[in-house]
């Protein structure tokens, strides 16, 4: 297994934004996490398609846009033009799901479905052969530095186990009060993406990206 931290620049100093995102990337994250947000389907506002182009060409890391955004299907040419390599949309928000995955595979970009806590996985069975990622919320999405949601980890480990019955090989990803206090039970579950805000740009990011792989090293012996 694949095991990758994701920073979320929603908790990075955005007055030293690309600075920040070398930080993170330089210390071994292959992975930027960026938090998109409309203010409708979640009730925070965040940044679009314009900071991710300028902070595009900082950093050849993948670029994994979490769509917190009502109907994202609108969006998805900007998105790659912007430099998306990974879209992730919510199944709360969109009306044909199936349509939007395929138009994000059709585009050349990953393709990632994502759940609120309250939504149970069942909601993916139809189409959980055709995603590269799922995306287990383990908070309410909306916030940075909220408080990881326990019952979500059940989620993780039936979810992990749907697809190994199903021979289903895609990524994991848990996002929302992740720390490495709660990194190794969720890698038990059967996540292998951990998105890190507050845990990580809190307080000197490049340590605490190092601390996430020495996890995931620890994990493997
Ligand atoms: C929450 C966002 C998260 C957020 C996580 O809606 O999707 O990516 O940045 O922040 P922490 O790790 O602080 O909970
Ligand atoms: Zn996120």
């Amino acid at each position: 297994m694949d095991y990758i931290v994701a920073p979320s620049i929603l908790s990075a100093d955005f007055t030293r934004l690309g600075e920040q995102i070398r930080e993170v990337a330089a210390a071994g994250a292959r992975y930027i996490h960026i938090d998109v947000m409309d203010g409708t389907f979640v009730p925070n506002i965040s940044f679009g398609m314009p900071v991710i182009q300028s902070i595009r060409h900082c950093t050849g890391a993948v670029f994994d846009v979490h769509m917190m955004v009502q109907e994202p299907g609108r969006h998805i040419e900007a998105m790659k033009k912007a430099g998306a390599d990974v879209l992730t949309v919510h199944v709360e928000a969109c009306t044909h799901l199936d349509r939007v995955v395929n138009q994000i595979k059709e585009a050349g970009l990953k393709a990632g479905v994502a759940l609120n806590p309250a939504t149970p996985i069942q909601a993916l069975d139809c189409i959980l052969d055709q995603l590269d990622m799922v995306l287990i919320m383990t908070v309410n999405p909306g916030f940075g530095g909220q408080k990881f949601i326990p019952y979500t980890l059940d989620k993780v480990r039936a979810l992990r186990s749907v697809m190994e019955s199903r021979g289903i090989q895609a990524d994991i990803q848990v996002d929302g009060g992740v720390s490495g206090a709660n990194v190794p039970a969720l890698m038990d579950a059967g996540a292998n993406i951990f998105v890190g805000g507050s845990s990580i740009y809190g307080h000197e990011p490049a340590a605490r990206v190092k601390e996430f792989i020495q996890i995931f090293e620890e994990y493997r012996k």
